[in-house]
């Protein structure tokens, strides 16, 4: 294990910002090592718990099979079917679950609730997406870049759409990277913005953070291109709303053409062909979108090994 991830063993993720700018190069450097085949760090016996109060296939997948690779297994903690879908204190369920588990995975709401499981916790809690953040994703996202052009520092990537979970945490880990990450989105679907001064903060003026409401602006020169859905989960009922808000900001051939001839484009997933991105752009030569999905996996993997204490 690197020596910057040997310090991380017992802590937590709940934020990308929990992670400095060494940690954070050091785990995608683990993870690109493990995809290769030239680092297999080992959880034998260690096992991770899955709370997941949202829907998910991406990032419940691939924590499962991320725990198997590395000798490792989860357990399924489904809200619906534990005491914690009846109202069981966050606190007390936190308490008895590090008593049997090594780690928790948290996929939830409020990031506050998320907070109160780590606080009760005595054992690494990762979030797995929440209202305001989703860590492993923009892990998977700068592995995927890194990937595609080596060097990460100086790379303008553009983001067009709502200033969510996936934007905060794409900014968070940009500004550690030294990525100059370029918000496109229309007004009143900004990013929170404590969270805009803390990836300024963050990028310290190695590199630039910027919000602007013209999709080609955004778009103009970046080497990626990023959207994600107009409606998170539990804004279903804002979508007709959104859908009108966010005219002109699909990812489409258009937009595209103002970026870098060499741009790669990204998505979460799951993705709405026509809303945020047209079926021409996703499936197109430019799309990374589903090896950045395949690098869920190996980023977790690194995650996990570094946060359990993995063997080498
Ligand atoms: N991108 C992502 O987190 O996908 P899931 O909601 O399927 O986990
Ligand atoms: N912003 C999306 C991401 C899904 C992976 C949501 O929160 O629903």
């Amino acid at each position: 294990m690197p020596p910057e991830l040997l310090a991380l063993a017992g802590a937590d993720l709940l934020s990308s910002a929990d992670l400095s700018a060494a940690e954070t190069l050091a785990l995608l450097q683990l993870a690109a090592a493990i995809k290769r085949g030239d680092s297999r760090p080992r959880l034998d016996g260690r096992v991770l718990g899955l709370i997941f109060t949202k829907a998910s296939t991406r990032t419940r997948v691939s924590f499962t099979v991320a725990m198997a690779r590395l000798g490792g297994q989860t357990v399924d903690l489904n809200p619906a079917v534990t005491q914690v879908g009846r109202g069981e204190p966050i606190e007390d369920t936190a308490r008895v679950l590090s008593r049997y588990v090594d780690a928790l995975a948290i996929r939830t709401f409020a990031q506050a609730d998320l907070e109160h499981y780590a606080k009760a916790a005595s054992i690494p809690v990762l979030n797995a997406l929440t209202d305001l953040e989703h860590p492993c994703q923009a892990l998977a996202d700068y592995l995927t870049l890194q990937e595609n052009f080596g060097q990460l520092e100086g790379l303008t990537l553009a983001y067009v759409g709502d200033g969510n979970n996936v934007a905060h945490s794409l900014l968070l880990s940009g500004a550690l990277l030294g990525v100059n990450v370029r918000i496109g989105c229309p007004g009143g679907f900004e990013p929170d913005a404590a969270v805009l001064a803390q990836a300024r903060a963050l990028a310290g003026g190695r590199c630039r953070v910027e919000v602007l409401a013209d999709p080609r602006a955004a778009v103009s020169g970046a080497q990626a291109i990023y959207t994600d859905v107009w409606a998170s989960m539990g804004q279903e009922q804002e979508q007709s709303d959104r859908e009108k808000a966010f005219e002109g900001f699909c990812l489409n051939q258009e937009l595209l053409n103002a970026a870098d001839p060499a741009a790669i484009v990204l998505h979460c997933l799951p993705a709405h062909r026509g809303e945020e991105i047209s079926a021409e752009v996703l499936e197109g030569p430019a799309s990374r979108i589903f090896d950045q999905a395949e690098n869920r996996l190996h980023a977790q993997q690194a995650l996990l090994a570094a946060l359990l204490g993995a063997t080498p």
